[in-house]
């Protein structure tokens, strides 16, 4: 057993010191579902283990292409271990192609391309509901000096181009997705939570099917059906 105490718990993981390895933490992904700032939820067995087996491929593929991420290595069916890292306060999100929030917040047309890709901030705080700030806010409201600011939209926008092209590979549009970044130790900002269908929205190229969480947002569709989907697919590509 590689855990200590429980650190934290969010809605789709807990956070546990790795026993006998300080500056080390172990991801327990759970099966519940979320949607709508916690208002929707259920419960998936096997969500977890998708989930874990997902980010479990992808992190060694950003690795190989030379982006830092908190991930060492996958411990078991719903546990990866990983780098403690201090979690900046700000949800990345990316968009190739208009859909969800910002499409009701702006009046965009549904599936318009973004070229370049447009970088949002949300402040991820629960309570006041993971707001969209601006770039002054984010200095103020989370501990990164300006420089660090741009060095993670760049890392969020070659995220974006290594992303889509294993994507791609897999017949698989990404529309957008959230990253969260942390601070190690040595104060180096790297890559870290999860890259899941629970975090990116992923179309199927051909058809347009959702292969994410947009499924269970909206009751459209089978969870676990279309995340097995994506692993399947990512799994005979590696
Ligand atoms: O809802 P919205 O269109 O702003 O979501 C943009 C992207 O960020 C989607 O891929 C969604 O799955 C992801 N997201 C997330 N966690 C949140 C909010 C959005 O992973 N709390």
């Amino acid at each position: 057993m590689m855990k200590a105490d429980l650190l934290y718990e969010g809605k789709a993981k807990r956070v546990y010191q790795a026993k006998d390895k300080p500056g080390q933490l172990v991801l327990a992904y759970k099966n519940d579902a979320t949607a709508f700032n916690g208002e929707k939820k259920a419960s998936f067995t096997g969500k977890g283990q998708l989930n874990n087996d997902i980010s479990s491929l992808i992190f060694p593929i950003l690795h190989d292409k030379n982006i830092q991420t908190h991930f060492i290595e996958r411990l078991s069916e719903t546990e990866q271990l990983v780098h403690q890292t201090e979690i900046i306060p700000l949800e990345v999100v990316v968009r190739n192609l208009a859909t969800g929030s910002i499409t009701k917040r702006l009046g965009i047309e549904e599936r318009t391309v973004f070229n370049p890709p447009i970088i949002e901030l949300f402040y991820k705080d629960d309570a006041l509901g993971d707001p969209l700030i601006n770039d002054e806010h984010a200095l103020f409201l989370s501990d990164v000096t300006s420089s660090e600011l741009q060095e993670i939209k760049e890392k969020a926008l070659e995220i974006n181009e290594q992303l889509t092209a294993v994507f791609k590979e897999i017949d698989v549009e990404l529309v957008d997705f959230k990253l969260e970044f942390g601070r190690l130790a040595s104060g180096c900002i790297v890559l870290a939570d999860e890259i899941s269908p629970d975090t990116c929205r992923l179309w199927d190229s051909t058809t347009h099917e959702k292969l994410d969480k947009d499924v269970f947002r909206q009751g459209t569709g089978d969870l676990l059906e279309v995340y097995q989907e994506i692993y399947r697919r990512l799994e005979a590509k590696s």
